[in-house]
């Protein structure tokens, strides 16, 4: 699974589900990185939407068009799945100053478990730096407008999934 002589990203997160600010980061990882894995991960103060096999199939939907992306689901910590791919670093999109703190921990806590794994942050596109998994979920719920921030795949599975509950 290790790719020589090649930078190797990791771009975690629970992706329940994939958003337009999710992609504009991981299109970003693509043209710094020669491989960038999409680590669907657990986040145990979460409670998920969408199944982990649900949330691979949608990712790689939305990331067809990228040849150095691969999703992979991953039970455990990040850190031992960076180690598994040989990663160079862990990217994280940062959207405003209330990310920072949880952004910190996490950062803190996996260096100290592996330091010669860097994380590195990317400012979230203006035009999305208000999206969250959460707020997606919540609007569609109801019935609202998300066109514009969730790729059209991942609308439908939205509407089918609260057509089901
Ligand atoms: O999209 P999210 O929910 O902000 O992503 C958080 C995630 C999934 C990256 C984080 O919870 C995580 O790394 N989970 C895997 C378990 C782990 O390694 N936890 C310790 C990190 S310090």
């Amino acid at each position: 699974m290790i790719v020589t002589n090649q930078k190797i990203a990791v771009v975690p997160g629970s992706f329940d589900p994939i958003t337009y600010g999710h992609l504009d980061i991981i299109e970003r990882a693509c043209k710094i990185f020669d491989k960038v894995y999409v680590s669907v991960l657990r986040n145990s103060s979460k409670k998920g939407l969408f199944s982990p096999e649900e949330r691979i199939d949608l990712i790689s939907g939305v990331t067809k068009h990228l040849d150095k992306v691969e999703v992979i689901q991953f039970d455990g910590l990040l850190i031992d799945f960076c180690q598994q791919v040989g990663a160079d670093a862990i990217i994280r999109g940062l959207r405003a100053v209330s990310d920072f703190e949880y952004e910190m921990q996490l950062t803190s806590m996996n260096r100290k478990l592996d330091s010669h794994i860097e994380t590195m942050y990317i400012m979230t596109n203006n035009n999305y730096s208000f999206i969250s998994s959460s707020i997606v979920k919540e609007v569609a719920k109801y019935g609202g407008k998300i066109e514009d921030i969730v790729p059209p795949l991942i609308e439908d599975a939205l509407k089918e999934k609260f057509k089901e509950q």
